[in-house]
């Protein structure tokens, strides 16, 4: 088995974070959601994989390099524009050739590994095996009806009238039947290529199309609520840790609070779950549960809960509780005592800014 990952996209809903960095890259607990999906396709035994970019292509480059420091040997698959998730299967057939592969969507987090799921594949006679997920609002997804032999009958994109729950997660499985659907479909009305146009095209042909009903949950990371919503879930499964060289001096710090590397806590509580990133420094603050703190960020005087800070930001001072957040890179945000009091901003195309 080879692995496929999609982390080209343009990242329109998560603007100005993704105006020139890849969303793929954005931290949840600290660790961008690709390395998370790096690490669950290798976690799977799967150790040959093919990166999809787009435009932040150099910079994802950048961060993750040639695999070896997460184990696995990688292969970048330059798209040259987004034209759909079923064109970028397409461009990859040099890489994939006629192996099996399993192919995942770069800003998905999903709970627990995806081994068994490789392992039924890999060991099956199945053309495909799809992901499913029990939703509560099926009108919003691509939607499965399923036959009495659990097969899938028809994959439906937003129905208004959804037969069944079980919304299509980013996690799929093909053999090389895949290649001629890629190559029968049209683009869709939004002029991609539909990768559910692809499994339908399998499912029409008489392939063998499976489900997996995947029990945990999984995220897909499209939106900052989205972003907040992963960040919860995955604090809430993180091991805590204190890193030995982390100085904390006069705070109070719960045991659900990890400490990374180099971070200086001080005159300070935090509570848990939350992460501190490496050579961050904390002082006369509260950080609230489900904060993630990514590294070289300074907070002096603020109280900050289920948020999300990007790198060598730096907050001061704030007078109001920072909550539901998303800052970027190099953000500052700080408080104005200079006269006349008016609200002060530098903000980029796209921002949202709530004023109390
Ligand atoms: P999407 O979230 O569907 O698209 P997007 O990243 O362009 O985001 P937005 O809708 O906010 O503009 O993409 C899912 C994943 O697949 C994501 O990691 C990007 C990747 N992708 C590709 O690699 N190539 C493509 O042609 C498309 C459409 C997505």
């Amino acid at each position: 088995m080879k692995g496929l990952i999609l982390s080209g996209g343009k990242g329109t809903r998560l603007y100005p974070l993704t105006y020139t960095n890849a969303k793929q890259l954005i931290p949840v607990a600290n660790k961008p959601v690709l390395v998370r999906v790096i690490e669950s396709i290798r976690d799977a035994g799967v150790d040959e994989i093919g990166i999809v970019i787009g435009q932040t292509g150099p910079q994802i480059q950048e961060v993750i390099g040639d695999g070896s420091k997460y184990g696995v040997k990688l292969t970048y698959i330059p798209q040259e524009s987004p034209d759909g998730l079923a064109h970028a299967v397409k461009i990859s057939k040099p890489f994939l050739g006629e192996d099996r592969f399993v192919m995942f969507l770069g800003d998905n987090v999903i709970q627990g590994g995806i081994g068994q799921l490789i392992s039924d594949f890999a060991h099956s006679d199945w053309n495909s095996q799809i992901v499913l997920k029990e939703v509560e609002n099926p009108r919003s997804y691509g939607v499965a009806k399923l036959r009495g032999d659990g097969s899938i009958e028809q994959l439906i994109e937003k129905p208004k009238d959804p037969p069944s729950n079980l919304a299509l997660v980013g996690i799929y499985m093909f053999d090389p039947n895949i290649w001629q659907a890629v190559s029968s479909i049209k683009p869709s009305a939004r002029g991609e290529l539909e990768i559910t146009d692809a499994i339908q095209w399998l499912i029409d042909a008489g392939k063998q199309v499976y489900p997996h009903v995947h029990k945990g949950w999984w995220i897909d990371t499209g939106k900052p609520t989205d972003m907040l919503e992963a960040n919860s879930l995955v604090l809430e499964e993180l091991i805590p840790n204190i890193a030995p060289d982390a100085i904390i001096e006069n705070s109070q710090i719960d045991r659900r609070v990890t400490v990374e590397h180099g971070a200086k806590i001080i005159n300070s509580v935090v509570r848990g779950p939350t992460i501190i990133g490496e050579d961050t420094v904390i002082e006369n603050s509260y950080i609230g549960p489900f904060t993630s703190i990514y590294h070289h960020v300074t907070v002096q005087n603020c109280e900050i809960e289920r948020s999300i800070i990007l790198e060598h930001s730096s907050l001061s001072d704030l007078g109001v509780r920072m909550q539901d957040s998303l800052v970027g890179r190099h953000a500052t945000v700080h408080r104005n005592d200079e006269k006349p009091r008016a609200l002060k901003m530098n903000i980029g195309d796209h921002s949202n800014l709530w004023v109390v």
